[in-house]
């Protein structure tokens, strides 16, 4: 989740440019940079925090048009080449900030390349700059304007597959500054003879509070003059000027109360990043490029050892299920603080998965470095480009979930499951227990989940009240089986996190062994039924809890009539493949959680005692 900024007015640009990319650094700021059109193209970078690169930026550097950005990375390590903008032609004519995924980036690189185009990063986004390059300057070298940077960038966006809000500036065209949109953010700011675009509102509210939402597919160039926004035909629409009635904080939070609540939002959006250029439909393959491991080796696997803690140790117990259970490859899980100091016994053939939202857990670092001296290879799961444990594991899968600033993981712990049936099922199609077929139904019902999701969320207001009601409860079990399991354990830890009330999370089955004798009148069980193969068993649970006289809050797909005869309350999620289910499920008890917290008062994005990451033992 980077953050783009532009400016064409009449202040100095890089001044503004800097104060707007500041208000952008909570969407991630592994190095930022600016361009200024001055004399010409003028561009600076630094790795690290903008007052790194603002430090950088001559103090009477000219030029009231420019463009900004401020990376978390996705393609290529935090780095001076790799920060934006990035610019073609010799000398610069063209600059270009972006944010989003560029999914036939590697094709268009060497297409360019053979052309004659030089790249001097590893991002996607440089494709981009040179594409506009191509088709206004026609080669290289070429000087001769062919078309407007406003034609070019649109004649270049068509050959681009993925998501994209881009700023561009050209030097044969000074004064302005074009941008466009699909599947990221962009706003446009009016101001009084300036205007703004950005990543969101917070870059220019403390210049203006009118805006303009840019839609998929538009182009807009914007002046000191004025602001035209056209559609994907290259019409001029007549937008509509919205106010924005927010204070700076809440900008921030895109106008949800709490970035957890945002952060829950974004499981939409994060859960189709992650997807993003890895799944064929069509084709039914899976493409894991950053995997090191060759398909032979992935046939000679015998065991998968995945190691974690907290809420990515829940989504390491799932993915053992998964692993097992799709793949065949016998895979064990161990919390990091415990695998270190238990003298594991280590086989040939096994591969090591490290799971770390931040990637600099210590104790999950120290289990990875206690599992490389076996001499087996390693993969990390993780949110942080450039974070530790990427320098300390073998392979890395990205989860792309953008940063994630509430304590506690939400749109982390879903992008980390869904690696993980990613891994299990390109584990099972190499090793033949999967046909493509079953792939390509796989991944239609994956592609779904967004969606679902999104149905989940609009359904907010009855967790609410339920959450509301139930707030005053001591303690909260919740219970699920097979792949709820791991969800129960989950929705037991959010509530602990952020509501400070006692809540466990059990295999329902193992309710009878001595937990049930916790259960009292009334006492809140969260029990998770989704229909599965599980799900009869389930029942039965519910019915040993029902006899109790505790209070069931059943969480169950919306075509299923049977549960409503014996939960007291139902939380819907949509129907879905019974392996996928866990992915909607979570998101019912992550908002039961927040609301419970809300209804208490708590400190929800910084709870007591807690820090985002762990670094000591
Ligand atoms: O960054 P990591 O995923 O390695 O962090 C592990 C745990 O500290 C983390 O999941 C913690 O449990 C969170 N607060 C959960 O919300």
């Amino acid at each position: 989740m980077c953050g783009i900024v532009g400016y064409a007015g009449k202040s100095l640009a890089a001044p503004v440019l800097i104060d707007s990319l500041k208000k952008l650094e909570y969407r991630g700021y592994d190095s930022a940079g600016i361009t200024v059109l001055g004399s010409g193209i003028e561009t600076y970078k630094s790795v690290g925090k903008i007052v790194n690169l603002e430090a950088e930026i001559p103090k009477k550097l000219g030029g009231n048009v420019g463009i900004g950005h401020t990376r978390w990375a996705t393609h290529g390590r935090p780095s001076t080449e790799n920060a934006h903008p990035h610019n073609s032609g010799k000398p610069g004519k063209l600059s270009i900030v972006h944010n989003g995924i560029i999914e036939n980036y590697l094709a268009l690189k060497e297409q360019l390349i053979e052309e004659g185009y030089e790249f001097k990063s590893e991002t996607d986004t440089e494709v981009i700059v040179h594409l506009l390059h191509k088709h206004i300057y026609g080669k290289p070298e070429g000087n001769e304007v062919k078309c407007g940077l406003l034609d070019g960038l649109r004649e270049a966006l068509k050959e681009i597959e993925g998501s994209y809000a881009v700023a561009t500036v050209s030097s044969d065209e000074p004064g302005k500054l074009v941008v466009a949109k699909k599947d990221s953010p962009l706003v446009i700011g009016i101001g009084n003879g300036e205007n703004f675009a950005a990543s969101d509102v917070t870059a220019f509210l403390a210049h203006t509070r009118d805006v303009i939402f840019v839609d998929d597919f538009e182009t807009a160039v914007l002046s000191p003059e004025g602001v035209e926004v056209f559609n994907r035909e290259g019409d001029l629409l007549n937008k509509t000027v919205e106010k924005i009635e927010w204070d700076f904080e809440a900008a921030e939070k895109a106008g949800y109360e709490h970035f957890m609540l945002k952060e829950i939002h974004e499981q939409v959006s994060a859960i189709h990043s992650t997807l993003s250029g890895k799944v064929s439909e069509l084709e039914g393959a899976i493409y894991l490029e950053e995997l090191t491991l060759g398909d032979d080796e992935i046939r000679k696997l015998s065991r998968v050892q995945i190691l974690a803690c907290g809420t990515s140790w829940h989504a390491g117990l799932l993915g053992k299920y998964l692993i097992e259970q799709i793949a065949g490859i016998h895979c064990d899980i161990d919390i990091c603080s415990e695998y270190r100091y238990r003298n594991p016994v280590m086989e040939g053939g096994t591969l090591a998965i490290a799971i770390t939202q931040s990637g600099e857990t210590a104790d999950t670092l120290a289990a990875v470095r206690e599992i490389r001296s076996y001499n087996c290879p390693t993969l990390a799961i993780t949110n942080v480009v450039g974070s530790t444990i990427t320098r300390e594991t073998d392979s890395v899968l990205y989860t792309r979930a953008g940063p994630e600033i509430g304590v506690a993981a939400t749109k982390t712990f879903s992008t980390q499951l869904t690696l993980l049936y990613l891994l299990a099922v390109k584990f099972s199609l190499v090793r033949g227990r999967s046909s493509p077929d079953y792939v390509k139904n796989f991944i239609t019902e994956l592609r779904k989940i967004p969606g679902q999701i999104q149905q989940v969320l609009n359904q907010k207001e009855i967790i609410k009240e339920c959450a509301e009601n139930f707030a005053g409860a001591k303690n909260y079990f919740f219970l699920g089986r097979h792949l709820n399991y791991p969800i129960a354990l989950e929705g037991a830890l959010k509530l602990k996190e952020i509501s400070y009330v006692h809540a466990e999370g059990f295999a329902a089955g193992e309710l009878k062994h001595g937990p049930i004798a916790l259960l009292a009148e009334g006492t809140p069980v969260v029990a998770i039924a989704t229909r599965g193969q599980t799900y009869e068993k389930m029942l039965s649970n519910i019915k040993e809890v029902k006899a109790r006289d505790a209070t069931v809050i059943a969480v169950a797909d919306s075509k299923d009539t049977e549960i409503g005869k014996y939960a007291d309350v139902v939380l819907r999620v949509p129907p879905s493949d019974e392996l996928l289910a866990p992915l909607l499920s979570v998101v019912v008890l992550q908002l039961l959680a927040y609301y419970t917290a809300l209804a208490l008062d708590c400190s929800i994005d910084k709870p007591r005692n807690l820090a985002k990451s762990v670094t000591v033992e």
